[in-house]
């Protein structure tokens, strides 16, 4: 099989980690043994990390300060094989930065600061048209305006790309973004914020496909943590099921579960179920690790661990 040409339109995050026993109550202090690490973070720089490491062929289009502070990061890209062409330095703001807080038990909270992100426009999309036009899939999530989405869809959608929107963070989205997407991979909250529909049973899930059909959404995927991952198109649906591991940190879980998919899937998308099974396999490895794209696997270690 020829490698996944892929371009994910994204952020890029310099992550600051802190792991705490439990989440401190408003008002409280509480003591840490270690000091705050940081890691190389943003949905998008994940999900092109992943991509990467999945053995697509990547193209990265983001934007970081000119203050330097994601060149680890940009090694880490250039190791995973992914085209550095359209990484774009903002003059006046800052790399984006995330804060994030890990319990003993795996669950985090996590503040982001877009910074340089939040700059990046539709002409900066342009300057990555050629790669939108020659891809198989261009992926887009949450972090960076949805201008600058919505042009990287345009363009594929002109050129017959299938465009992807991974609904994260959860925030209220234009109808002409939706109808610009053919694959939506929320989890279940940014389900949940978009349709209104409370997701409590695989009943809920079916509700929840109906509503992004409507919107003109041929296929959804629901990211259900532990549970696995539920799909829906207009022929079937159902629960992909999730590997049973021991959970230290799921950051990046469903950054992974994307880059995976997105690596993996045919054109046709004859290979749906494949393609999920084979995300949740890469995502359990992510989540038994800490750190978002130094846990991200790749190929050989996911095909040594299941196939
Ligand atoms: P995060 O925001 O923590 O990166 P998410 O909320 O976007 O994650 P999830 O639905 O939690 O996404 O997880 C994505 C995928 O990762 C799941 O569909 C599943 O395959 C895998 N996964 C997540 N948590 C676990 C777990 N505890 N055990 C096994 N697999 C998991
Ligand atoms: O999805 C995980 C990512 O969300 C982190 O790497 C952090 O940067 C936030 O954007």
């Amino acid at each position: 099989m020829s490698k996944n040409k892929v371009v994910i339109v994204g952020s890029t995050n310099v992550d600051k980690f802190i792991n705490v026993e439990r989440f401190p109550k408003p008002g409280e202090t509480l003591h840490i043994d270690q000091a705050q690490q940081e890691f190389g973070g943003g949905k998008g720089a994940n999900q092109a990390i992943a991509a990467g490491r999945l053995e697509a062929e990547t193209t990265f289009i983001t934007k970081v300060g000119k203050e330097g502070n994601a060149d680890f990061i940009i090694d880490d890209f250039k190791e995973a094989s992914i085209n550095t062409d359209y990484i774009l330095t903002s003059e006046n703001e800052e790399t984006g930065q995330a804060f994030i807080t890990v319990t003993d038990e795996g669950q985090n909270t996590i503040l982001v600061y877009g910074g340089a992100n939040m700059t990046l426009n539709a002409e900066d999309v342009n300057h990555g048209e050629q790669a939108i036009r020659e891809a198989d899939f261009v992926v887009a999530q949450l972090e960076i305006p949805i201008e600058a989405i919505e042009q990287a869809f345009k363009i594929a959608k002109a050129h017959g790309v299938t465009t992807i929107l991974n609904p994260a963070p959860a925030i209220d989205l234009p109808d002409s973004l939706l109808s610009l997407t053919d694959i939506i991979i929320p989890n279940e909250t940014e389900a949940e914020r978009l349709s209104g529909i409370s997701i409590k049973n695989e009943a809920d899930m079916q509700q929840t496909g109906d509503y992004f059909f409507e919107r003109g959404i041929s296929t959804v995927l629901i990211t259900l943590g532990e549970q696995g991952t539920y799909f829906a198109t207009q022929h079937e649906s159902h629960i992909v099921p999730a590997y049973q591991v021991k959970a230290i940190d799921t950051t990046a879980a469903g950054d992974t579960f994307i880059g995976a998919f997105v690596s993996r899937l045919e054109r046709d998308l004859s290979n749906l179920e494949d393609a999920i099974r084979f995300a949740n396999q890469a995502s359990s490895l992510t989540v038994q690790r800490k750190g978002a794209q130094a846990s991200i696997p790749t190929y050989k270690e996911v095909t040594a661990q299941y196939q």
